[in-house]
Formats: structure tokens, sequence, C-alpha cells
């Protein structure tokens, strides 16, 4: 079998890995012959051309270092401050400074130049996330014919927003010179076929013009999961059930509603909150019965909108507190701070309600996690977000628009209330569906589909004769 070459910006860390991507991808390549490349995390003055080799939790990892200027540009800059807020439809926040883009293009550069000398004819290529788009086109202008995919964790903007994305025809030309481009949801595909079917961006006058040839690239959902049976058993575990023992302490007879995000604007949090705030205003019966924990680990905090949407929840938890804690009650918690998946197991299983309601998300890997901790004979319910790409997964949670805090408030009336019988029902579809969308079948579905074997099923000679005139 080919070795598999996983490359993302971040490599897994030592310890308990905290973003889904880590977790998902560390055990697929513990299972075949590869290495995983990215950024070490360190930025420095002068960084060596080579990559540097590590064993990390028994994964072999390639590391290379980044300049701080050129980091901040690809990073915070256009990663962070363009592509996301303009794929999560955000353009509101967005900051575009389009020569952020020499930073991207140039780190993009740098991890294919250290890249490739450590690359074999054979190896499949398995690119991860929006900040290495360009990595394809950087790879195959070094010669590099072998099979490349592409995978977009997050989720695929409208035409328009793409549009606002400065370079984004490069971008596009960039993301056609993999084999295969895999998105979470059927909505990102029907995303992505909208733009590809009309491209009209820059002509003013005479019909629509279609620049980019994507006839090559094969473009498909494989929607990502998690390894529930993995959460089912961690939750059972000492590490778990001491975290458990610790909120029942503090908690008595209340029921939790628990919500897990990094402090991303994406995440809808601030509506969260005050959707829990019409809760309680509408519903007397919950005062001092139910409690909130909103853990929210800091993320990408040296972003300007990062940093005011902390500050928004911060006043909006604040303004909760006032308005309903007594002194021998509090409506809410709210942790700023990332734990690891022992405790988070434990507390997904005590939770009677997994409030899950990004503003839009690729997937979301906590509704996974929070399925999959159930107690099978005392399940909770799974209040989800319509546009959370877990939506097309999840159909017998209760599915709202979280933009509408009403109806997310009522939602929550309607998990607190819900009776044994139906939440075992709900749950046990629910778990079907996630053990359907584990993440072996997610990496043994895109890597079967990237694999040379299937390549040469759709002609690869008819390619190979494409990239050379590409890269001519
Ligand atoms: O889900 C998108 C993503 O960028 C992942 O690639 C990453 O694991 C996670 O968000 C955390 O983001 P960051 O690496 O910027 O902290």
């Amino acid at each position: 079998m080919s070795r598999l070459i996983i490359v993302s910006n971040r490599t897994p860390g030592k310890g308990p890995a905290a973003g889904g991507l880590a977790v998902a991808l560390r055990k697929t390549l513990a299972e075949r012959d590869g290495f995983w490349f990215g950024w070490s995390g360190k930025l420095v003055d002068a960084p060596e051309a080579e990559a540097r080799f590590e064993e990390i939790d028994g994964l072999t990892v390639a590391q290379i270092d980044l300049t701080r200027n050129d980091h901040h540009a690809y990073y915070a800059g256009f990663s962070n401050s363009i592509l996301w807020p303009s794929f999560h439809l955000r353009l509101d926040l967005a900051t575009i400074e389009g020569h952020w883009y020499e930073g991207y293009r140039r780190v993009n550069a740098q991890f294919a130049k250290a890249l490739r000398p450590l690359l074999r004819k054979d190896d499949v290529i398995w690119v991860h996330d929006y900040h290495l788009i360009p990595l394809a086109s950087e790879l195959r202008h070094l010669g590099l014919r072998n099979r490349m995919g592409f995978y977009l964790h997050i989720p695929f903007p409208t035409t328009d927003a793409l549009y606002a994305i400065p370079h984004h025809n490069e971008l596009m030309r960039d993301l056609s010179r993999y084999d295969i481009v895999g998105m979470q949801a059927q909505r990102d595909v029907a995303a992505f076929t909208e733009f590809s079917d009309h491209q009209s961006p820059s002509s003013l006058s005479g019909p629509p013009l279609k620049s980019v040839n994507f006839s090559t690239t094969e473009v498909a959902a494989f929607p990502i999961g998690s390894d529930p049976e993995a959460f089912a058993r961690l939750s059972v575990t000492p590490a778990a059930t001491k975290m458990v023992k610790r909120m029942e302490r503090a908690m008595g007879d209340q029921k939790l509603i628990l919500g897990v995000d990094r402090l991303d604007y994406s995440k809808g949090l601030p509506q969260r909150v005050e959707a829990y705030e019409k809760l309680l205003a509408n519903n007397a019966q919950f005062r001092r019965n139910v409690h909130l924990l909103q853990v929210a680990p800091p993320s990408r905090d040296t972003i300007k909108e990062y940093q005011e949407t902390s500050d928004t929840l911060d006043a909006m938890c604040g303004h909760v507190m006032g308005r309903f804690a007594e002194p021998d009650w509090q409506p809410l918690t709210y942790v700023k701070r990332a734990y690891g998946q022992p405790s988070l197991a434990g507390l997904y299983r005590l939770a009677r309600v997994g409030l899950v309601t990004p503003l839009r998300d690729g997937m979301n890997l906590v509704a996974h996690e929070y399925v999959a901790s159930q107690n099978p004979e005392d399940p909770g319910v799974l209040v989800l977000s319509r546009f959370a790409g877990a939506a097309e997964i999840f159909e017998e949670a209760l599915q709202v628009n979280p933009f509408d805090t009403d109806e997310t408030a009522e939602a929550l009336r309607l998990a607190l209330e819900m009776p044994l019988d139906e939440r075992k029902a709900r749950w046990q579809s629910l778990m079907a569906a996630a053990r359907r969308h584990n993440i072996d079948n997610w990496a043994t579905s895109f890597l079967g589909r990237l694999s040379p074997e299937a390549a040469q099923e759709e002609g690869g000679a008819a390619r190979d004769i494409l990239y050379l005139a590409s890269v001519a």
C-alpha cells in the first residue's frame, strides 16, 4: 500500500489533542505507513529549509518553522481574517488586506519546498483545510505528479462570498490542481457546483466566463465523524466519572445544559446565551432547576473580531447572572479553558442537553461526541443548529435556526421536558448515524477515492498529460 502523507497547518501535539482534526487524523495515520507534515508551532528569524522529524505519541511527524511575519500574514491574516470569515459568510467580520495573500502563498511554497524531497513517487498526499489550498499547485510546480487530495473542514462559501476574497480565481485554480476535493456536506458541494458551473467574476461584458477547469477534479461530500465507540467507553472511565462527580456535587439535581466550543464568532455563543436567557425568562419553573455550562477555550485571540466576541460573551454572561442569579443559585458557568477528552466525555454524559448551535459550521464534532457519550438508558437531547454540517447527519436532533433565539429557547424547553421514551428513540437513531459516519469510514472512503488504483480506473494517463501541461 502506498504511504500516506498528511499535511495540515498544525501537527498533532503531545498529550490530549484539542482540535477535532488532530483527533481524527491521529487514528488514520496510526494504521498506515507515512508521516504527518506541518508547522512546528515555532516562529524563528531564519527557518531551516529542511523539515525536522519527530516521533509524537507513535506518529512520525515532520515539521518546519516559520518567520513571524509570514506566519502573521498566512495564519492570522489571509487564513483567519479573510478565508475563515468569508467561508463562514461573515464578510462583515472580514478584514480584506490583499497583501496578506503574498505571505499565505510564501508559506505554501515553503511547505512545498520542504516536503518535496521527503516524498516518494507513489506516496499519496492528503492536504487539510483552508490554510493550504495552494499546496498542490506549489508541489506540481516542483514536478510532483502524485495523487493529491484536499479536504475542506469548513463550509464552502456562496459564490458572492467567494468573489469577495482577493485572488479567488487563483485559489480556485489551485483547488483544481487536486485530484479529489472533499467537503463536509452536500450543502458545500452544491455551493461549489453553483460556483464552478457559472464562474463569472471578472468580466463586465460578454457571456459568463468559465476560467477554471475542474474537469479532472472530483468534488464530493465526505462527512467527517468521530470514533463513537471510543467516546462511549471514555465516558465511563474513572477520569470521566471524576468530572461527573465534581459536577453533581456542585449542581445537585439541576439539569445540565452543555456547550463546548472554541471561542469563535462562528459558534453563535452570544445567541446561545440569549436563548438561555429567554428560556429562564419565559419558564420560571426552570430557575434553580437547570444550569448552563459553556466551555469556550480561547482561540485566535490576536484577532480583533475574536477579542470582541470574547468581550460580548463576558458581558452577556454577566447580564444573565445579574438578572437571574440568587445568593445560592447561579444560572450558568462560563469556563474559558480547554479540557481533555476524558473530562469532556464525562460532561457530555451528564448533560441532559447538548447545545450545539453554531451560526455556520463545517461539521461540528462536538455533536458527534455528545451523542456517543450518552447513557443508552437515560440519554440526553441534542439541540443542533441546522447550519452545521452535522444537521445533514443527525435528523433526529432538535434542529434550530441559531439566529432565532426564541426558537432555540423553545427547543431547550422541549429538550428539558422530553419524556424518557422519546429521548431514547431519538438517541438510538442519532447513535446509529454517528456509527455510520464514523471517522474510519470517513478516512477509508476519502482515501479509497484518492488511491492510485482509483486513479487508474479513471484513466490516469490522460491526467498525466494535463499535469505536464499545467507545469509547463
Ligand atoms: O475546524 C477548522 C480548524 O481550522 C481546524 O483545522 C483546527 O483544528 C481548528 O479549526 C482550530 O483552529 P486553529 O488551528 O486556528 O486553532
